[in-house]
């Protein structure tokens, strides 16, 4: 595991992507933030050794390295889920990568359904806590040099960023909300009786992704920062027909809103 590691980041550290501040996971719909990136180096995960290729529409599979602000970041536009079928060792790979070519910090986006009934469409929720229901990416014999055996939950999501995220976002003067997000492994979306039973056990979104990335994160001591948008409701009275379409949509629309977020929130971390 960790000479695969070690293999794919001399690759791209000899294809430039060096000394990285930050790396993003770039979700459904939300690969745009890259238009405000100078971009320097960009690479498909087809031509990365021990990538897996990414197969869902809307989502592009390429590393993008260059400045965002006044950092320098790795971008991955695009991520791997589980239900695509990949071990989940396989779905987190690129993460580990990451902290390879030396990021600080890891910022994730995905798209979501809100079960809170405070929530509406277009919403963007910065995850404060998770509930996993995907398997764990740490099962299977630990490598103490990447990491401990048990792995501290205590603070998945680093509370300076968070505190850091609200007041950018009340400077630009836009609404954000504050919730929990629950990962479950998809492809199907939830029934009624599922959505409810995820906000009885305390979810305030549910969505398929981010949180395998951010348990590979913590194990190697990587601060997470996270934020939904909220795609669909999962609030009993407003359950409607969805298709991943009207997802990518919803999460578009609100895409510029989350961009500017993230744009300030990066150059002051
Ligand atoms: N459920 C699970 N995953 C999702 C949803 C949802 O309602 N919306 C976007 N991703």
């Amino acid at each position: 595991m960790l000479e695969k590691i070690e293999e794919t980041a001399t690759f791209l550290k000899s294809k430039g992507f060096t000394a990285p501040d930050a790396g993003i996971v770039l979700g459904t719909g939300l690969g745009g933030l890259v238009s405000k990136m100078n971009i320097i180096h960009e690479i498909d995960y087809s031509l990365i050794p021990n990538f897996p290729v990414s197969t869902v529409e809307g989502h592009e599979g390429k590393l993008i390295y260059g400045d965002f602000g006044n950092k320098k970041i790795v971008a991955m536009k695009g991520r791997f889920h589980f239900y695509e079928g990949y071990p989940i060792e396989q779905v987190v790979f690129p993460v580990r990568v990451l902290k390879y070519l030396g990021i600080k910090y890891l910022f994730l986006s995905n798209a979501a359904g809100g079960i809170n009934p405070d929530f509406r469409v277009g919403d963007i929720m910065i995850i404060s806590d998770h509930i996993n229901f995907l398997p764990n990416p740490l099962i299977g014999p630990n490598n103490n040099m990447i990491g401990p055996r048990f792995t501290d939950m205590s603070e998945a999501y680093d509370r300076g960023i968070i505190a850091k995220a609200e007041e950018v976002s009340q400077e630009l003067k836009i609404d954000i909300k504050k919730g929990i997000y629950l990962a479950t492994t998809g492809p199907t979306f939830e029934t009624p009786a599922e959505y409810k039973h995820f906000r009885l056990i305390g979810a305030d979104a549910v969505g398929m992704s981010t949180v395998p990335e951010v348990i590979i994160a913590r194990h190697m001591g990587i601060p997470c920062f996270a934020v939904s948008i909220i795609s669909d409701l999962g609030v009993e009275g407003k359950i409607h027909y969805i298709t991943h379409e009207m997802v990518t949509q919803a999460a578009a629309a609100t895409e510029s809103k989350m961009t500017s977020i993230m744009t300030r929130l990066i150059d002051k971390i």
